[in-house]
């Protein structure tokens, strides 16, 4: 849980329009302890950084994590900026020579490979260098799969190599002598909400690593199966982790030369981070009610882009100083949208509130990961909002991301 009683301190003392992401470092500290000490030992855990890559957020999850999994050159930047040897794995469907050179000299231990050009390049780039270079490759399977918000797999996708390239591939391997493929990695899907389908899948990706290793004559000693394990954002039934890794553990049991490798995003960050935007005017349009907000989708693109009413708290505020009317609501079902000239705009649709008044504060919940990193900040060029970071039950002096680096 995020410090409740920090974020009323912080909104009681403010005295412009709110807009502010605040994420709480305890609560992240906390969560990734219990999460990787359920994990088998069997298991190297790497955080996924497109989630949330903020310094501080790296920091706070250096201690605890094996490494962390990036996907482009700014984002090694950003990790080789908080430790000059952190294991990093590098994925992404569109790695450059630009980026792969950069990478090698940037200490990068792993490639995670989505095509055989990307295994030419960086074999060419490794020759030059006189290095040999660890990588997996990813594969697309053709494996039913889940379902999920997001998937990247098991059908037509611009990600990893097709099943069946990899199986032509495979028997060639020979000829990229300066690369050394020690498995395969899988990540197939986003937000699954389902512990006992995840191991499944791991299943399949163990025993799917293992034929093919036994069909080529191959040793692979690492399997990496992605991230993808999901949080609520509309009440569901919470993931169960303390499940999924005690099957896991069983699991892995059966692999006992195989080394795993996971690399959670979402699960990892969500839950620490909180989206504050105030409400600026209330409306009736067409007989339904609107709420506009200090912010939006500019900030927080998540609900926009999953097309999902967000979870929210409203923190009411009491004072208001003005001579005119101030709007409210009562008992009534209201959109939330965000400042923008877009009917798009919107961040929770048609959502029943108790009472809500212009000057209220939105508290966006699970706000951690895939919000203000993955958002058109400067469309319409409305300020940024602020970025503060609660450590040790304080928030951090100088703790915003653009002063911290
Ligand atoms: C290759 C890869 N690994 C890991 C992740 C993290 O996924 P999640 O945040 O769903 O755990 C992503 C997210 O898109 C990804 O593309």
């Amino acid at each position: 849980m995020v410090n409740s009683k920090l974020i009323g301190d912080y909104i009681a003392e403010q005295h412009s329009e709110v807009c502010a992401f605040i994420y709480d470092l305890d609560q992240l500290s906390a969560h990734i302890r219990t999460m990787t000490s359920r994990l088998p030992k069997q298991v190297d855990c790497y955080y996924a950084i497109k989630a949330n890559s903020d310094s501080a957020i790296l920091r706070a999850l250096l201690p605890h994590v094996y490494g962390f999994e990036v996907a482009s050159m700014g984002e090694i930047e950003k990790v080789r900026a908080i430790s000059q040897n952190v294991p990093i794995a590098f994925g992404g469907p569109g790695k450059t020579i630009t980026e792969l050179t950069r990478a090698l000299t940037l200490n990068v231990q792993l490639y995670h490979l989505e095509s055989e050009l990307q295994l030419a390049r960086l074999n060419q780039l490794a020759k030059e260098q006189n290095q040999l270079v660890r990588c997996l490759l990813r594969v697309n399977p053709y494996f039913d799969l889940p379902s999920a918000t997001l998937q990247m797999a098991g059908q037509a996708t611009q990600f990893g190599i097709d099943e069946r390239e990899l199986l032509a591939l495979l028997p060639r391997l020979g000829d990229y002598p300066n690369i050394q493929v020690e498995g395969l990695h899988f990540h197939c899907l986003s937000n699954n909400l389902d512990a006992v389908k995840h191991v499944t899948l791991v299943r399949h990706y163990l025993q799917t690593a293992s034929t093919w290793a036994a069909q080529f004559g191959l040793t692979w000693t690492t399997v990496n199966i992605g991230g993808g394990i999901g949080v609520t954002y509309q009440g569901e039934t919470e993931f169960d982790f303390p499940l999924y890794a005690e099957q896991l553990t069983l699991l892995c049991r059966d692999y006992p030369q195989l080394h795993l490798a996971t690399e959670c995003g979402r699960y990892i960050s969500a839950d620490c981070g909180v989206y504050l935007t105030e409400v600026t005017d209330i409306k009736l349009s067409h007989n339904e009610y609107f709420a506009v907000l200090r912010g939006g989708t500019h900030h927080f693109r998540l609900p926009s882009s999953w097309q999902h009413s967000h979870p929210f708290k409203i923190y009411p505020r009491e004072t208001w100083h003005y001579p005119f009317t101030r709007p409210s609501v009562t008992d009534t079902a209201i959109t939330l949208c965000g400042e923008l000239c877009t009917p798009k705009d919107v961040l929770a649709k048609n959502v029943h509130v108790a009472q809500l008044k212009v000057a209220d504060v939105i508290v966006f919940q699970k706000a951690g990961a895939y919000g203000w990193h993955i958002s058109h900040h400067d469309f319409l060029s409305h300020p940024h909002p602020q970025r503060l970071y609660i450590k040790e039950n304080q928030f951090m002096k100088n703790g915003d991301d653009h002063v911290a680096q």
